[in-house]
């Protein structure tokens, strides 16, 4: 146990006591980004083997021939270790979670606060969920009486305290399960929690989850009981130079558990995930080929599962391997394809063993042909906008189907068939809901200002970031563009991390484009070229040319977009992924008057005839859909915390640009 002692002693020597591996507590348990392996003492990794090591030695070094109570020993000892879960194993990434049989432990959950990350209260782990034994015992933190939050939700929308609260709070929630099935396993399934979460289960430290936008999910079957578990979350919610985001963003660093929280029930044996795709090659085929891709979980693998598509009349038994992955090719005849004319979705079910999961899928290919973007083969043209994962009018992160479907009705007001998911993995609600709409997406990464592109480690944390990522969103037909970074400097390190990451997410899905949002070769806005040129080396990387450009607001002035050209290195399809500036929703003025609603729409007037010239211009997502909370953005009774790019105030009041966007995409 640790003592406040020691604690204040690595406090004066380090800001807070950093082993150096990316965490801040002082044990070694964090492998790069993602999960994790369980901390030290080492105790907690032991495992059969240990014990069976552990008595072969006794037998053998004590003399006086305890054998028989030797072997008795190491026996149960091995057996003991053998029913309880390996910490690497724990961590397994269960695909469509929202849709499997699952108790939703959302609600209230008793916390605690730990601003000092100690992880403990007076020398007691918080995670313990200690109680005073009697009268006399002295435990400094308690879960009960207690103050609650909502979960999902920011915890700094919820309470004036810990608006700027950027530090750790260890959630509790206590659940029964007076149906506990020893035929069954279960899984405690977070779907974000921003940022470093360390994940515990009725007094076991089960890992940590780096990343603040991305599922994690650890297995508790061994520590399952029928009444009074408790699953306590540390979630620390700082912002630092080692992470991905790094310490400065023009967003609004919401800390918390941010997304579902689930225990998930499935069969011993289970499809822990899959890859679906149509096969691109066959698109003009009479018979076009779906392939895929089986990942089953458990002991006892089944020798074969079954794919089925009943609309299709597809059913397919495909053999699985010892290692539970397997991947099978189907033929689909009159397949309708995904589009956001027609989104159509197919009934996908996998069968194996007793296990069975469905899901609901679309078929389409996305692919570049010269400087066009093509879409089922045909050329498309993506009318959008930039939207961050926040609902304006309820002034938080957004977690909930009627948070998408507010934000996605507004970007099909706007004439929108495309959303630029902006700067992280965005909630599953509103990827599945795009889909279902019609509606294409960008989705990235917040490899955004200040990444130490220097550091190993935060490439490690990108790769573990982007996997899940995509380990989520791969089968989403809406899901067209995976973006690996935004405005970030060109220097040798960044281009070579990038570089690195374009490669190992193209490993992970040759199915759909490549982007970044990058900058021109003059850098500042508002540069007095006449011609940008766009020749930034990670280009080479990327199917997409992305361009950020704010001439008219962070330089320049309206009128100069007139005599602007643009030429890129490259014959590639271009997105201009942000341009605008701010208004405050309700103030007018003249078109040169800043921050009225007449200069905002002028920038749009004077940039979209500007970019609409571009050779190549394939699609546009300027900044942004709707103002956003943002720290870096106090300009007093004009911005007040928001950023005011949106055409949409956060009263949900459209300002005068957004009518000169929609007529501009009524036009294409
Ligand atoms: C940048 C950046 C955004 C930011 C925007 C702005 O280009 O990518 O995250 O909010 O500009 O300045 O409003």
């Amino acid at each position: 146990m640790r003592s406040f002692t020691n604690v204040q002693d690595d406090e004066e020597k380090r800001p807070y006591n950093d082993d150096g591996n990316g965490d801040d507590n002082g044990n070694n348990d964090v492998s790069v980004g993602g999960c994790v392996k369980i901390g030290t003492p080492p105790f907690f990794i032991i495992n059969k083997y240990y014990y069976i090591c552990v008595g072969y030695i006794m037998n053998n070094t004590n003399p006086n021939g305890m054998r028989i109570k030797n072997i008795i020993i190491s026996a149960m000892l091995a057996l003991l270790a053998n029913s309880s879960i390996d910490a690497q194993e724990r961590n397994i990434f269960i695909g469509n979670a929202l849709n499997r049989t699952n108790i939703c432990l959302n609600g209230k959950w008793e916390y605690v606060l730990d601003p000092f990350r100690t992880e403990s209260m007076g020398n007691t782990q918080i995670y313990r969920n200690a109680v005073p034994r009697d009268k006399s015992d002295r435990v400094e933190y308690s879960f009960n009486p207690a103050q609650t939050l909502w979960v999902p939700g920011s915890w700094n929308t919820q309470k004036p305290e810990l608006m700027y609260y950027e530090s750790n709070i260890w959630y509790r929630r206590l659940f029964d399960k007076p149906d506990l099935d020893d035929s069954k396993r279960y899984f405690v399934y977070v779907g974000a929690a921003n940022y470093l979460s360390t994940v515990t289960f009725n007094g076991k430290r089960l890992g940590r989850h780096e990343g603040g936008f991305t599922p994690f999910c650890y297995e508790v079957t061994d520590l399952m009981k029928k009444e009074g578990n408790f699953l306590i979350i540390g979630v620390d919610g700082g912002r630092r130079a080692d992470r991905i985001p790094a310490e400065v963003a023009d967003w609004f660093n919401h800390g918390g558990i941010t997304r579902d929280v689930l225990l998930v029930e499935t069969p011993k044996t289970f499809v822990s995930n899959y890859y679906i795709a149509l096969d691109k090659s066959t698109l003009n085929s009479k018979v076009r080929k779906i392939n895929g891709t089986l990942l089953l979980s458990g002991k006892d693998m089944p020798q074969t599962a079954r794919v089925q598509i009943p609309e299709l009349k597809i059913e397919k038994s495909v053999s699985v391997g010892t290692d539970g992955k397997t991947d099978f090719t189907l033929d689909a005849k009159r397949l309708q394809l995904w589009s956001p004319e027609n989104p159509k979705l197919y009934d996908v079910r996998i069968i194996a063993g007793s296990d069975t999961i469905s899901d609901l899928i679309g078929f389409r290919t996305i692919e570049t042909k010269g400087k066009q973007i093509l879409l089922n083969g045909e050329p498309v043209f993506l009318k959008g906008i930039c939207l961050h994962d926040e609902n304006p009018l309820r002034r938080t992160r957004a977690n909930s189907i009627e948070d998408a479907r507010l934000v996605i009705g507004w970007a099909k007001e706007l004439g929108c068939n495309f959303l630029r998911l902006a700067h992280y993995p965005h909630q599953e609600n509103l990827v599945r809901l795009a889909e279902k709409e019609g509606i294409l997406l960008w989705e990235e990464l917040p490899l955004y200002w200040g990444i130490q592109w220097h550091s190993p480690k935060v490439l490690e944390k990108a790769k573990q970031q982007f996997k899940e990522l995509i380990d989520r969103d791969y089968n989403r037909a809406s899901s067209i563009i995976w973006s690996i970074a935004n405005e970030t400097a060109v220097v040798p390190d960044r281009n070579k991390f990038l570089s690195e990451l374009a490669d190992y997410v193209r490993s992970l899905d040759s199915t759909r484009l490549l982007s970044a949002a990058c900058k021109k070769d003059q850098g500042r806005d508002g540069h007095p070229d006449a011609v940008y040129t766009y020749n930034d080396p990670i280009m080479q990387k990327l199917d997409i040319i992305s361009l950020n450009e704010y001439l008219g607001w962070y330089g320049g002035s309206p009128a100069e977009c007139r005599d602007k050209t643009f030429k890129m290195g490259l014959e590639k399809p271009v997105i201009v992924s942000e341009f605008g500036g701010g208004a405050l929703q309700g103030l007018h003025g003249d078109k040169e008057t800043v921050w009225s609603e007449e200069f905002q729409a002028y920038i749009y007037e004077e940039s979209i005839a500007m970019f609409d010239k571009i050779d190549g211009l394939s699609g546009m997502t300027p900044w942004i859909l709707c103002d956003f909370m943002s720290p870096l953005r106090q300009l007093h009774q004009v911005q007040d915390g928001w950023n005011r790019k949106g055409l949409i105030s956060e009263k949900g009041m459209k300002k005068q640009a957004f009518y000169v966007l929609k007529k501009y995409y009524e036009s294409k």
